[in-house]
């Protein structure tokens, strides 16, 4: 089985990002033939510091390399460097809806955070994010609940493809955790943690040092009653149930039950942080010695865009045959 899955660059990866993604990516390192993907060319998308780029491309690589992803079992790779990602994208454009982009939450929620400029990468953007996706022949596709439309379009791309030009694409599958896929901002649980639309308390940083993030925890923002319950008018503790539910590996109904007899939150939440220093202390440790070494980040960059090269170019071929592009077979001039 072939895994594959994209992540944006910056050094700011947060708790939603770690419970929701980069921990099943690990953990498809034992499932099947892994294949992770720092995406650059999705980041031109929005405004950004080109002079800075390259660095926090960096600073990612060594945040999943401290999370566990081990480049023996694992292809990793920078997206710009596997020029077979930009070529696709555009032969999809041909069978991706202008009606269907307009439609993505994503795009509507990120160019409502422009004042003065939209770009039309914005726009296209999930066509780039279905190229990732397909270039790989991929089956299955770990990421946060947040990206199950674009997902769904990668889907539909794949068998509008199939069906206008013949078996072309494995139609992926997303693979969504039970618990923590959609992690909430501490101070405003009504929105998702994130590290461009949220608040600064309320997003927990992989990279944040442990008081910090005790910090964090213990000013999270709950409501006036005392039960650990998740219920719809309690979205703070809702979160934090499940925060600590993924922290240990079990069921938030677990958490309910070991907390049912709470005297209040004060403890429930020095608790949850605990947990969450517990998962995120390594990280850091090792995060600090991988990132100082740059030459061996690059090298792990480098070795892992050939090793996606030689699998995106074979499927490149196949689908610019079956579109007709360029000299192949299709093209050939019948001999006399
Ligand atoms: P990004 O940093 O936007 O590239 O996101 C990387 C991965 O983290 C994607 O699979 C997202 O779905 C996931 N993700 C982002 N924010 C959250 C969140 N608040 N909760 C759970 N997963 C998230
Ligand atoms: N759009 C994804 C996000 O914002 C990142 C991404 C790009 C991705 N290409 C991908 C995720 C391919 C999964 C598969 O998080």
């Amino acid at each position: 089985m072939r895994i594959f899955s994209g992540i944006q660059p910056t050094g700011r990866k947060h708790l939603g990002n770690y419970l929701g993604a980069i921990r099943q990516y690990v953990a498809g390192q034992d499932r099947g033939e892994s294949i992770y993907c720092i995406v650059d060319l999705h980041a031109i998308t929005v405004p950004y510091e080109p002079s800075e780029l390259s660095r926090t491309v960096l600073d990612t690589t060594a945040v999943l390399m401290a999370a566990g992803l081990d480049p023996q079992r694992c292809i990793l790779f920078r997206q710009s460097d596997v020029k077979e990602h930009t070529e696709l994208c555009w032969l999809l454009t041909s069978v991706t809806a202008y009606g269907e982009l307009g439609r993505m939450h994503q795009f509507k929620e990120k160019s409502a955070q422009q004042r003065d400029f939209i770009s039309a990468g914005l726009f296209t953007y999930p066509i780039l994010q279905a190229a990732d996706i397909l270039a790989y022949q991929t089956d299955e596709v770990p990421v946060g609940e947040d990206q199950k439309q674009h997902l769904e379009l990668a889907r539909d791309i794949a068998q509008r493809f199939n069906a206008r030009y013949g078996l072309t694409f494995t139609v992926p599958q997303h693979r969504i955790p039970e618990v923590a896929a959609r992690v909430m901002d501490l101070q405003a649980p009504e929105k998702k943690m994130s590290t461009t639309g949220g608040t600064e308390l309320g997003t927990v940083l992989v990279l944040d040092e442990p008081n910090e993030i005790r910090r964090k925890f213990t000013t999270a923002v709950t409501d006036s009653g005392r039960d650990i319950v998740r219920r719809e008018d309690k979205p703070g503790i809702s979160n934090l149930i499940e925060i600590l539910a993924a922290a240990r590996g079990i069921g938030p109904e677990e958490v309910e039950k070991e907390y049912s007899d709470a005297p209040g939150y004060a403890g429930f939440k020095r608790d949850v942080g605990e947990a969450v220093v517990g998962l995120l202390a390594p990280v850091r440790e090792r995060y600090v010695q991988i990132r100082s070494d740059e030459e061996t980040l690059e090298e792990t960059l480098a070795r892992g865009a050939e090793r996606a090269r030689r699998i995106a170019s074979e499927t490149l071929k196949q689908g610019r045959q079956r579109m007709g592009i360029g000299s192949g077979p299709s093209r050939a001039v019948p001999s006399s």
